[in-house]
């Protein structure tokens, strides 16, 4: 996989820095259960691969933009498998936070992720203080309200969803943000790069609703069958299985058309290609199916 050992590298310098001193051992340790080892990676992947296709002439901004990306990602999960909302007792095939550690170490260490992503990206203001900033404002618009991780979750409290405002916050928004944050990392303008990322992360959600509804819990490392039962608004109930993998491939097929004009074009297609290729349900990837 392109980029691990960055990534990996810098989060682990995160979790380290969460760490060190006096910190109380328990949430200590319930910061690195969230994080390490971690699952697919895959923000923080767009993020280095856009970065690169832009230059990446200061790569101890798009680390610290990835690893970021990823920090506010694990702390959403965290929150997500609280009681309050998916009450799921695995996370990336062991227990979820609050199941190792409580509910109380389990908010904290949501919070104390979400606020150590803004303290990395802070963190290089001393390299380029218009890019800190410029990440700054992306990640939070990302993450809170009105069209972040925040407001995502929340339309699971209202009594009628609109299923693509839905996905696009909950999901799509943290894409868009992991494209554009590649680029801004690179001192590249970030809107050519916002199709690409909700293009894939339409796709990732498809594609997650798809595992959702045809994988079993082992497979995953999360409880599966989810939508169902919280009655939530997903890809599968909407356009059935069939309609579903026909959408994810339209909008895999975008996603590498809206790719912008740059040095490092094909190999970030290529990037995305693969990115397709591991969000397709295994049992569905037959030749032409993904883009
Ligand atoms: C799962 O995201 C949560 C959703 C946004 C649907 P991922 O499938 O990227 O989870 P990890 O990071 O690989 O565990
Ligand atoms: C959770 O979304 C991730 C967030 C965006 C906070 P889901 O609840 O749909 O994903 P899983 O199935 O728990 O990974
Ligand atoms: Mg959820
Ligand atoms: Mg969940």
């Amino acid at each position: 996989m392109p980029y691990t050992n960055r990534i990996e590298a810098s989060l682990l310098r995160s979790v380290r820095r969460g760490q060190s001193g006096s910190a109380p051992p328990k949430l200590a340790a319930a910061l690195e259960h969230a994080v390490l080892p971690g699952g697919a990676r895959i923000r923080p992947q767009i993020c280095l691969s856009v970065a690169r296709a832009c230059g990446d002439d200061q790569p101890n901004i798009s680390d610290a933009a990835s690893s970021a990306i990823e920090l506010i990602h694990c702390g959403s999960l965290v929150h997500d498998d609280m009681p309050c909302f998916d009450d799921a007792d695995v996370r990336r095939g062991k227990p979820s936070v609050h199941k190792a550690f409580g509910e109380p170490l389990a908010v904290l260490t949501g919070d104390s992720l979400i606020i150590m992503a803004f303290e990395t990206l802070a963190g290089v203001a001393h390299l380029s203080c218009e890019r800190s900033a410029n990440l700054v404002l992306e990640m939070a618009r990302s993450t809170g309200m009105p069209h972040g991780i925040c407001a995502g979750q929340a339309w699971e409290s209202e009594n009628e969803v609109d299923l693509s405002a839905y996905h696009q916050a909950k999901t799509g928004a943290l894409f868009v943000a992991a494209s554009r944050m590649g680029a801004i990392s690179a001192g590249a303008d970030p809107e050519p790069w916002t199709e690409l990322g909700a293009r894939i992360g339409e796709a990732f959600q498809v594609a997650d609703d798809l595992r959702d509804a045809l994988y079993d819990e082992e497979t995953l490392g999360k409880p599966v069958g989810q939508d169902e039962i919280h009655m939530r608004p997903n890809a599968v109930s909407a356009y059935g299985v069939q309609g579903a993998i026909r959408r994810l491939k339209d909008i895999l097929g975008g996603a590498i058309a809206s790719i912008p004009a740059c040095e490092g074009e094909a190999e970030l297609a290529e990037v995305v290609r693969r990115t397709s290729e591991r969000l397709t349900p295994v049992a569905l990837r037959t030749a032409g199916q993904t883009a």
